[in-house]
């Protein structure tokens, strides 16, 4: 079930190209710091790191497609009320859920899976991929995997490495593709409904994967906003499943 079984079409195959450079551009950022100077990663820092230019779809299609994509959930208000407001305006969302957060909220989970969702893995808990050793790594990749699996019967194909740190020496996404982002909303950072709207509009286009939070109210609300707007300005709302295999 790895990418290659997959036809890979014109636009995935840059937007591929595109996830890749990013992993590396991550690389890099951390390996740009000064010796000896012992940096200390927080979820501001690598999250501003791994923000860069937004990935373009092929400018000649009438079609307009963005995939609005939570991570860190799901919490028991705000993607109930996430869900709530999807469903008024049928729209299709990815969820990135962090194992540790599942238990209590399975209810949750299914609403998502009937609902039409996609349901991807964020690892068990919030650590750095890339600071542990593979076998934890696996571990908390693979913990979060049967969980979900659990619940909706079926084991999520797609990981978004918290922090979006990850590289190709953690072997154990072989079954998995993984997801990074081409706009980061800076929810978690801005905490305002208008600013996060406003922030995701300016750069925007079409194909791009938004990166958001469904912990957080202004989030919530600021998604729910997006769907609207953008769907005034033409777009649709897909899943990442839908935009990478199209
Ligand atoms: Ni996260």
């Amino acid at each position: 079930m790895g990418k290659k079984r997959w036809r890979l079409g014109h636009k995935t195959a840059l937007l591929m190209t595109v996830l890749i450079l990013e992993g590396a551009c991550l690389g890099a950022a951390a390996g740009m710091l000064p010796i000896g100077v012992q940096k200390d990663w927080s979820y501001r820092d690598v999250h501003e790191a791994a923000e860069h230019e937004a990935v373009k779809a092929d400018s000649g299609e009438a079609e307009k497609v963005v995939a609005l994509t939570f991570d860190d959930g799901p919490h028991e208000k705000y993607t109930a009320l996430l869900l709530d407001g999807l469903k008024e305006r049928g729209v299709k969302v990815t969820f990135f859920l962090m194992g540790e957060n599942i238990e209590g909220k399975e209810k949750l989970v299914r609403r998502m899976q009937n609902e039409g969702h996609l349901i991807g893995n964020h690892s068990y808990r919030h650590i750095q991929l890339t600071k542990e050793g593979e076998g934890t790594v696996c571990e908390a990749v693979e913990q979060t995997e049967e969980v979900i699996e659990g619940i909706t019967g079926e084991r999520p194909r797609y990981l978004r490495p918290p922090y979006g740190d990850w590289n190709e020496n953690l072997e154990c996404q072989l079954d998995m593709t993984t997801v990074f982002w081409s706009v980061d909303s800076l929810d978690w950072k801005l905490k305002d409904v208008g600013k996060i709207v406003e922030n995701v509009e300016k750069k925007v286009s079409s194909g791009d994967i938004v990166l958001m939070h469904d912990i957080f109210p202004t989030s919530v609300e600021a998604a729910l906003m997006l769907v609207d707007r953008l769907r005034e300005k033409g777009y649709e709302f897909v899943t990442v499943e839908e935009l990478l295999i199209d």
